[in-house]
């Protein structure tokens, strides 16, 4: 339920983007290479006035790097607190975005072929309706669109990330429920959808998309810009086995 999403992420905002402090650039998620640099995908092509609608935006540090590459960009979350933290990032780096607060199951003000390309990452994950998602972004994109995904390897999660021994089976998908209590002692409930490799494909693949790409970063090179190595269960011992993020690249 997006209610569950919304509330956690307006309790835990503040303290994600301080203790990840994510720095501006177009980013994959733990265990992967950016966009650029040493080790980039290169999955976007030049984005100078492309329309480029980043869905679950956070922080907005990806969007940012965009629009200041010369892309239109537009922007949707539904957290208040994220989207606070993102307009104001976005006016320190002079970046102009277009911002939505909402569900990124369906944006209906976003008109239908109007975009070049459609960005995500890790926000699918507290997705329960990947189907709707998968439509909404399919109808928003131009003939010939991309759709580049970046989300959590299901492999990695059944993994213990010190024990390297075996948590779950990989075969438990749907709904995720867990109470994390935080150092102030108060608790909190976090929800998330965790989904095999082939669901997602299939997904994709029944919305419409074309998969041109899956990546599956090697997490054994540790890349410098990498906000997240080596904090809550991205340690290294674990992603030298299994890389924590997947990566989709579709076309409509
Ligand atoms: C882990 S953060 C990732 C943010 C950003 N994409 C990044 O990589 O830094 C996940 C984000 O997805 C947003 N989110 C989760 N479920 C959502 C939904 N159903 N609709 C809109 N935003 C959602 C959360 O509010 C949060 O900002």
């Amino acid at each position: 339920m997006s209610k569950e999403t919304k509330q956690w992420w307006e309790a835990t905002s503040k303290y994600y983007q301080e203790e990840s402090n994510i720095p501006i650039g177009i980013h994959y998620g733990p265990g992967a290479p950016f966009e650029d640099g040493k080790h980039g995908l290169h999955l976007l092509g030049n984005l100078r006035g492309k329309k480029v609608l980043e869905i679950g935006c956070g922080g907005a540090q990806c969007g940012i790097a965009m629009a200041k590459q010369g892309a239109q960009v537009t922007v949707i979350d539904i957290s208040e607190e994220q989207l606070k933290f993102a307009r104001a990032l976005a006016d320190k780096n002079r970046a102009k975005i277009e911002f939505h607060q909402g569900d990124i199951r369906k944006f209906p003000y976003i008109p239908s072929r109007s975009q070049d390309l459609v960005f995500t990452a890790w926000a699918l994950l507290y997705v329960d309706d990947l189907e709707s998602c998968f439509n909404e972004s399919y109808r928003v994109l131009k003939k010939g669109g991309r759709f580049v995904l970046a989300m959590p390897h299901h492999f990695f999660e059944v993994i213990d990330s010190k024990t390297l021994k075996l948590k779950g089976s990989y075969f438990k998908t749907g709904k995720y429920e867990s109470v994390e209590t935080w150092q102030d002692g108060s608790k909190h409930k976090f929800v998330s959808y965790p989904r095999t490799v082939s669901e997602v494909a299939n997904t994709l693949i029944g919305s419409g998309f074309n998969i041109e790409r899956i990546i599956e970063p090697d997490s054994r090179i540790h890349y410098k810009r990498d906000p997240w190595y080596n904090t809550w269960d991205f340690t290294p011992k674990l992603m030298k086995y299994v890389t924590p993020t997947i990566i989709f690249k579709a076309r409509k």
